[in-house]
């Protein structure tokens, strides 16, 4: 299997990388700045470029099965870029015709007033008001993901951790999040290479609980 990562200089993306290696799965990383895969120099393919730039999303897709979308802004939430990338990468996987697309999220945006405890609701609420430009991009990219006539899912975690491991992470359309919620970047790595041998959430919006 071969894995076009975006995102693979992050945090999750990290984490990410490593399980997929470890599974001998062949990735192929899209960083804005190569030397942050240095950690992995040998071990996978980089190609240095932008999230926006067609060429270099073509180039990261060409040749791969799978399209892992783990990139998001950091703060103070300035650049808006989600939804417009994941236009590029979805147009992208069906000219080469590369079906499965992950793309992670966050338990905080969109419309699933069903899975937040009350005050994680009042949590999004102030954040859409905070950041409405950054608000409406995400729900944007969720929706463009929707849309993509592709074997999607959306992976929706609440706060990230990053240290450990758990093989038994809740995971699905109703797990019920809150304000204290959150979910280890290594336990959705973990999660993820089952998915990808084993596809049961085609088509979900999976919310995550560890
Ligand atoms: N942090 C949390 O608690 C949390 C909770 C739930 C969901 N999430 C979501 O989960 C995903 C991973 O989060 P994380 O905290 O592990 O990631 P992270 O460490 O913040 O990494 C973000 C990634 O996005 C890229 N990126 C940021 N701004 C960019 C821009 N303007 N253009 C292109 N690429 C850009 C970064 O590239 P560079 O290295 O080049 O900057 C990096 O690869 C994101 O979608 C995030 O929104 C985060």
């Amino acid at each position: 299997m071969n894995v076009a990562l975006f995102g693979a200089s992050g945090a999750t993306g990290q984490c990410v990388a490593s399980a997929l290696l470890s599974e001998g799965i062949k990735i192929k990383a899209l960083c804005r700045n190569a030397n942050a895969m240095d950690d992995f120099a040998g071990e996978l393919t980089v190609i240095q470029g932008d999230v926006n730039d067609k060429k270099a999303v073509s180039e990261t897709l060409c040749g791969c099965d799978v399209a892992i979308c783990v990139f998001g802004p950091h703060l103070p939430y300035t650049d808006i870029f989600c939804a417009e990338a994941t236009t590029v990468i979805v147009e992208a996987m069906h000219v080469l015709g590369v079906h499965r697309l992950i793309c992670q999220t966050v338990a905080m945006v969109g419309d699933y007033p069903e899975n937040r405890s009350w005050a994680m609701q009042e949590m999004v609420e102030v954040f859409n008001h905070r950041y409405p430009e950054l608000a409406a991009d995400r729900s944007e990219q969720e929706r463009m993901v929707r849309g993509s006539g592709l074997l999607w899912t959306i992976l929706k975690p609440p706060r990230l951790t990053t240290g450990h491991v758990n093989e038994e992470i809740e995971v699905g359309c109703d797990v019920p999040v809150g304000v204290l919620s959150s979910a280890s970047r290594e336990s959705i790595a973990h999660w993820l290479v089952n998915e990808l041998r084993h596809p049961l959430h085609i088509g979900e919006a999976l919310f995550f609980l560890d």
